[in-house]
């Protein structure tokens, strides 16, 4: 898998990023809330920091070590979020991360998005899908819209590792989530 295949969730269109997200992606990054939980990003966000976002995007792709939808409006194309598949060669399952536009946040957008990504991640090669067996997951234990999400999606909670994720004020707990391709969803 290197080239993110366009997928149809029930809301969202997930396709590979575009160079006219660069404005979107540059509003989402700059964000507030973004920011906080995502404290390895750069402060402030700029248009070079998403075009080099891209770029490192597209050599992860190009390595097989990651795949990175652009989630998208279905009738504007206009960037709603970003899910990613990453460390797929880990051989302990990729792991999802995801950010939303500020803008698109409230509407269970990356909750849709992240459902048809997981379909696609256990979906047998044979049958057009990745073939993987085993999904992972973490978030920052107070990161209570993110920790929704996966368990919207099905994830279950395995454990605690204390001040394992970088937030802008410092190290935070992590909560690790799996999901099964056994797991009932
Ligand atoms: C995490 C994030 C992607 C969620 O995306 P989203 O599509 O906006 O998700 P929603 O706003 O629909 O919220 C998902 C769920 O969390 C709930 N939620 C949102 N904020 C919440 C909060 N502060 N406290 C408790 N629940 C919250 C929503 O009610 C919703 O629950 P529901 O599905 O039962 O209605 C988004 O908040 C974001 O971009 N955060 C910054 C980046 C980030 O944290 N990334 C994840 C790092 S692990």
């Amino acid at each position: 898998m290197t080239t993110p295949p366009t997928l149809t969730g029930e809301r969202v269109v997930l396709r590979p990023h575009r160079p006219s997200d660069v404005p979107r992606i540059v509003a989402a990054c700059s964000d507030e809330q973004t920011s906080y939980w995502l404290g390895m990003l750069p402060t402030p966000y700029d248009d070079e920091h998403a075009r080099a976002y891209l770029e490192s995007n597209a050599a992860q792709e190009a390595a097989g070590d990651a795949v990175h939808w652009a989630v998208a409006d279905p009738g504007t194309d206009a960037l709603l979020g970003s899910v990613s598949l990453m460390d797929l060669t880990s051989g302990s399952g990729p792991e999802v991360g995801y950010w939303a536009h500020p803008d698109a946040r409230g509407h269970g957008t990356i909750a849709d998005a992240v459902r048809r990504i997981v379909e696609h991640a256990f979906t047998p090669k044979a049958d057009g899908g990745a073939g993987f067996g085993k999904l992972r997951l973490e978030s920052a234990w107070d990161n209570a819209a993110s920790r929704r999400v996966a368990e919207r999606c099905g994830f279950r909670e395995v454990g605690l590792e204390r001040h394992a994720i970088i937030c802008r004020d410092g190290l935070h707990d992590a909560v690790k989530y799996v999901r099964l391709v056994t797991d009932l969803s």
